[in-house]
């Protein structure tokens, strides 16, 4: 509850103590943040802040209001991954506000408040109810990053990345393609940062599917693992759209790919500690190293066709995973290219009974649709946002994210026949 206000000798220019203060903070990773403001002299060395190279990464956007802005604010829109509040209102009031604000608060959102109430009662409650930072004003640019930095740079916090890995139980049952509109649609839903990685070193169409051709990605990455931090991710990066980045293979095979089980884990490790999603796209192998990366991500998705070969590999893939992970959710399932004409498929409950799962989502086959996108480069979502599919891919960046949970598809119900009933009519 300290505070670092200084007093500039030249309108403008930094202290010299504030620039020694800055000197010692880290680069603040690809988070968003938003602040709502109730003075100039708060709003103003934050908006300093967002200006620092050191924020360069972040993405930040200070609002004037405090806490009931905010509150009308989020009744509409996503919660970023700070939110800091100023706040003059005494600490009851600001007590009983913040419990409003909490109803509209994606749970993995970080708040920080600053306060003109210098009191260690509040600043303990502010603590025990969850909030990350309890800053009496005024306050001093270099607070503001030093603040951030402690969230979400300090070696001791958690990484801020949640790693999600995709993999299909067979070769071409659509994981890749999946995990990129997945990805792109959690960094335009929630203009979160994600960056995919496409472990697909020889085959890989993460660059086909994003329309980009960088000349480095992943294989630089992977073939000198001692160069690896976040500056050197950085270069490696290509940016796909505002908020999407990639780490593209070569999809070349000049060389060959034969990697030790941890090849990968310094790469990862980095990706997720400079954004808040990684997005794997795990190829269809079986190798120590993929065994090892499905191992440790926070999450994984098996995408499978209804047929049987994939119902074996699931049910194979399922097994080890729970053995390999006994602490963790099972994973999740995604049942793919349904009803291809004059195919006959597993039903979806016959398909996820034996593996005691249910799907995540149901995507039909449709050819049109999938076969656009890829020639032309582009996201489903871009092809046609209102298109049933782009909806269920919607969604699962919703349940990915902790938004929202898997609802079991229900069966045709009475409202259901009538409402195709009506529709028919018309
Ligand atoms: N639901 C679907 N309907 C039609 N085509 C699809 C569907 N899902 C994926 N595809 C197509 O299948 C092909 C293989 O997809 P890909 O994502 O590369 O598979 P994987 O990564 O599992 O090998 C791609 O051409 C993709 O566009
Ligand atoms: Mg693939």
């Amino acid at each position: 509850m300290t505070n670092l206000a200084y007093d500039s000798p030249v309108d403008g220019e930094p202290a010299e103590q504030e620039v020694a203060a800055m000197q010692a903070l880290r680069p603040v990773p690809r988070i968003s943040v938003q602040a709502f403001c109730e003075t100039d002299g708060v709003a103003q060395p934050i908006e300093r802040a967002g200006e620092d190279r050191r924020m360069s990464k972040a993405h930040l956007k200070v609002h004037m209001g405090g806490v009931a802005t905010a509150i009308e604010f989020y009744q509409s829109a996503p919660t970023p991954n700070l939110i800091v509040l100023e706040s003059r209102s005494e600490p009851r009031q600001l007590l009983e506000q913040l419990g409003q604000l909490a109803e509209y608060c994606d749970p993995s959102t970080k708040v920080v408040v600053i306060g003109h109430y210098n009191d260690v009662g509040l600043y303990r409650e502010l603590i025990r109810s969850g909030i990350s930072e309890y800053v009496v004003a005024p306050i001093s640019m270099a607070d503001v990053v030093s603040v951030i930095s402690t969230i979400f740079v300090d070696p001791d916090a958690d990484p801020i990345g949640r790693s999600i890995a995709f993999v299909g139980a067979k070769g071409g049952v659509g994981s890749s393609t999946i995990a990129h509109n997945v990805a792109w649609a959690m960094s335009t839903l929630f203009n979160s940062e994600v960056v995919v990685a496409d472990l697909d070193l020889a085959f890989g169409t993460a660059n086909i599917n994003f329309d980009q051709d960088p000349a480095q990605g992943i294989a630089e990455a992977v073939f000198s693992p001692e160069r690896i931090d976040e500056v050197y991710l950085d270069r490696l990066l290509a940016q796909c759209s505002e908020h999407l980045s990639l780490l593209s293979a070569p999809s070349t095979l000049e060389r060959v790919y034969d990697f030790d089980a941890d090849a990968f884990t310094q790469i990862i490790d980095t990706a997720q500690r400079s954004a808040p999603l990684l997005v794997l796209d795990v190829p269809h192998i079986w190798t120590g190293w993929t065994k090892a990366t499905l191992m440790k991500a926070d999450e994984i998705v098996i995408t499978a066709t209804p047929e049987l070969a994939n119902l074996r590999n699931t049910k194979n893939l399922v097994d080890m995973l729970k053995r390999l992970r006994p602490n963790d959710a099972p994973p999740k399932l995604i049942i793919n290219q349904t009803g291809v004409p004059k195919r006959p498929e597993i039903a979806s409950s016959d398909f996820s009974e034996p593996l005691g799962i249910t799907p995540m989502a149901m995507i039909p086959f449709d050819p049109a649709l999938f076969g656009n996108a890829t020639n032309n480069g582009r996201m489903l979502g871009e092809m046609d946002a209102a298109h049933s599919v782009v909806h269920t891919i919607n969604e699962m960046a919703h349940i990915l994210t902790g938004r929202s949970e898997i609802k079991a598809k229900k069966k045709a119900g009475l409202g259901d026949i009538l409402g195709k009933l009506k529709l028919k009519k018309n």
